[in-house]
């Protein structure tokens, strides 16, 4: 069975302060009774060594949300695996559509990004999806089935997470349906070669449709924006039933 992973991808909110904050109300809500469900929270990189510390001993693991393929060179603005692995990161966000829409990401780019994390033990969290434009005109399976093939190429998928986020569900309110996210999850599982890989969903997750969305068979976790920024929602949303 693919690992449940929950995770929280905090994009460009929180100060170090507001993050402390939000763990002295996060750490003592969570009431995770299954031992293999796993909770990360994706942050800013200037939030990473504060919360490294301030994780230590829970049950809460780190995620950055992006890596640069390179070890160290000059790439101004760049941050390194090597750089992230040191204070305690085990996972990176790799290929939002918001990197790939504003900062000129693309199918090659990341590519790179998943070898680079993999290379030094980080476990990437891929995000594919389609926008609106592509659902209306029938392209969505085409779509992903082109990002995992450029994006997969030479990549170990026993260490892999792949998040299905559709652009058009993403701070929109506009949450896929569960049965509609599942049937694409389930394509993305049919062109991967370890079925193991947990693939989550991710696009207007929040403390009502949490429950729906995880019944779903195909599902195996959350990538969650707007709802993890709030301690007590994330809380919800990650103890969910
Ligand atoms: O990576 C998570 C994300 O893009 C979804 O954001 O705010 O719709 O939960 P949100």
């Amino acid at each position: 069975m693919p690992r449940t992973i929950i995770a929280g991808n905090w994009k460009m909110y929180k100060t170090q302060a507001e993050a402390v904050e939000f763990l002295h109300e996060f750490l003592p809500s969570l009431d995770i009774t299954p031992e293999t469900r796993q909770v990360l929270l994706c942050v800013p990189f200037t939030d990473l060594l504060c919360l490294s510390k301030n994780l230590h001993g829970s049950r809460v693991q780190l995620g950055a949300q992006n890596v640069h393929w390179q070890d160290q060179g000059a790439f101004t603005g760049e941050i390194s695996a090597p750089m992230l692995t040191e204070i305690g990161v085990r996972y990176v966000v790799i290929g939002h559509s918001e990197r790939r829409q504003y900062f000129g990401e693309t199918d090659t780019t990341v590519n790179q990004r998943l070898k680079a994390a993999q290379a030094h033990g980080l476990t990437p969290i891929l995000c594919v999806g389609e926008s609106k434009a592509q659902r209306d005109a029938g392209e969505t399976e085409t779509h992903i089935m082109s990002q995992l093939e450029i994006g997969l190429q030479g990549i170990d998928q026993t260490n892999l997470v792949i998040a299905y986020e559709p652009i058009w569900a993403i701070g929109t309110g506009d949450t896929c349906a569960d049965t509609e996210a599942n049937r694409v999850i389930s394509m993305i599982r049919s062109q991967l070669t370890n079925p193991e890989v947990t693939i989550q969903y991710g696009g207007s997750v929040n403390p009502q449709n949490i429950d729906q969305i995880m019944a779903q068979p195909e599902i195996n976790g959350a990538l969650v924006g707007g709802a993890s920024l709030q301690a007590s929602s994330f809380a919800r949303i990650v103890n969910y039933e």
